[in-house]
């Protein structure tokens, strides 16, 4: 069904693996238009509680959109392309978990579809940036809103600005990922931290991950109003029973979900 992905299901783990290897896994259009029937896909299935998004290889996370599709294409072709597929929309709106796993290259729309993942755990390998600038263009999938939330207006102009690429030390540094491990590690620290998080009420999860994205799009009294909400909307939930119930019979939660 996936010409561009290899899609695996994992105790309870999503995994969506982009596999054009030989193009450093670039996001061409058939790529990201297969990644949002993959999330649709993988939002509907009762059993998936994270996902985790990948390259194949040890190369490249994904380096950037395909440039060879920007040859010739006009301004209108390339906000069509754009609005008709909001892939780093589809990623920030999902109501799951999102780890971006970052094997190699995460560069341009590639650093853009780690952004708008949840938590971020990059190989000692891989290397950062936004590399529009060199093509004459500017980050166009968020970079210049999402890495300048994260990492403050002042590194990321800096990145945006000279397109250099960063190593992944650094990316930690300036707090553009969570955790830096040896590559060799890298898939078995992923799926450790998914497999925690996928233990979890996924009414609750799902709760916190809007909460925290309002953190960047409300000022602070509305944000702390929309906490209240969520906070008890939480209460009506079974797995908010459970959760207590399991507390005071100092036993695990078996959170279902409902
Ligand atoms: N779009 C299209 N093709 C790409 C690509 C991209 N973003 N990134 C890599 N490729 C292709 C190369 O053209 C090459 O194809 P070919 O074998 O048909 O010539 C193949 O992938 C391997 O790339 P190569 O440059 O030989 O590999 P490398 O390991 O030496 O370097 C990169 C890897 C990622 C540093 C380098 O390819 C690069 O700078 N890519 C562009 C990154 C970028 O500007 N991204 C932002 C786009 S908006």
């Amino acid at each position: 069904m996936y010409e561009n992905l290899i899609m695996e299901i994992r105790d309870r783990i999503g995994i969506i693996k982009i596999n054009r290897q030989e193009k450093r896994n670039a996001l061409n259009i058939a790529t990201r238009n297969e990644i949002v029937i993959a999330l649709d896909m993988l939002r509907q299935h009762k059993e998936v509680r994270v996902v985790v998004i990948t390259g194949a290889g040890d190369k490249a996370f994904i380096a950037g959109a395909d440039i060879s599709e920007f040859e010739g294409r006009t301004a209108l072709d390339q906000r069509n392309v754009m609005r008709a597929n909001r892939v780093f929309d589809a990623f920030e709106e999902f109501p799951k978990p999102i780890i971006a796993m970052i094997n190699g290259f995460c560069l341009g729309g590639g650093c853009e579809v780690a952004l708008s993942c949840d938590i971020r755990i990059a190989a000692d390998t891989a290397k950062f940036g936004q590399p529009e600038i060199n093509l004459g263009i500017i980050p166009g999938g968020g970079g210049t809103q999402r890495l300048t939330r994260l990492v403050g207006e002042g590194k990321s102009m800096y990145l945006i600005l000279t397109g250099e690429l960063i190593d992944a030390q650094e990316a930690l540094s300036i707090g553009l990922v969570n955790e830096v491990v040896p590559l060799a590690d890298l898939e078995a620290r992923t799926m450790e931290i998914a497999g925690k998080i996928a233990e979890k009420s996924p009414v609750a999860l799902r709760m916190g991950k809007e909460a925290v994205k309002t953190a960047a799009r409300l000022n602070l009294r509305e944000g702390l109003d929309r906490e209240i909400d969520l906070f008890a909307l939480c209460f009506s939930s079974e797995d908010k029973e459970e959760g207590v119930k399991a507390f005071l019979e100092k036993r695990k939660p078996d959170f279902k979900g409902r």
